[in-house]
């Protein structure tokens, strides 16, 4: 564990498969992958109303958001998913799309890594990852980016790649990006201050 968050920003070594990839609680990040061909059982299409990319999430994340979007809706505050499942070939496709041939693909990977997953590194290929309404950081700081880092959490999802922690989730802030974990480990994740990469290791004792 301690390795793992004491990392000085070595990613992608001792990676290990996913043993548990239909666990709620599942940990994917730098060091830990999804099989290529893992795809969640229980994918369904969001609500249109709160989803006009036609985005999938696993039945009990989508169940979820939608009851958080319309809960942000009676106040005032306006929810979409832009981005939500994501199969492991599209995460490929994500990961590589500024990509030409001008740049050295290590130079590359070095950039991207701050932003993107690596394909099977990625929450999104669980179903249980939501990115909301826009992918900018100052989303923070609109009416909705503000609720939801209030308000997220009662509804079962973290923000998982929060200010200031970037050298333990290795990856820049993301105000957007929101995890379903469920609702009880949400409050206890949230009121922890932990990432859910700390919170793993130190209280799941995964
Ligand atoms: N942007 C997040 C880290 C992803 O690619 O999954
Ligand atoms: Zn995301």
């Amino acid at each position: 564990m301690e390795e793992r968050l004491c990392n000085e920003g070595q990613y992608y070594v001792n990676i290990n498969k996913v043993r548990d990839p239909d666990s709620i609680y599942v940990l994917v990040d730098k060091f830990n992958q999804l099989d290529e061909e893992y795809v969640p059982y229980d994918l369904e299409m969001i609500h249109e109303e709160f989803n006009p990319m036609r985005l999938l999430l696993r039945r009990e994340a989508r169940i979820a958001f939608e009851e958080m979007c319309c809960v942000a809706k009676q106040q005032g505050i306006l929810l979409e998913a832009v981005s939500a499942f994501r199969s492991y070939s599209y995460q490929s496709t994500v990961y590589m799309k500024n990509w030409t041939e001008g740049i050295p693909l290590e130079e590359y990977r070095r950039q991207r890594d701050q932003v993107s997953a690596r394909p099977g590194h990625s929450e999104h290929q669980t179903g249980l990852a939501v990115d909301i309404n826009d992918l900018e950081e100052t989303f923070a700081d609109t009416p909705a980016g503000r609720w939801l880092a209030c308000n997220a959490h009662y509804f079962g999802f973290i923000l998982r790649y929060p200010k200031g922690k970037e050298a333990i989730t290795g990856y820049s802030y993301e105000p957007w990006h929101f995890r379903y974990v469920g609702r009880y480990l949400a409050e206890k994740i949230y009121r922890s201050g932990m990432t859910y990469d700390e919170y793993y290791y130190a209280v799941l004792n995964c």
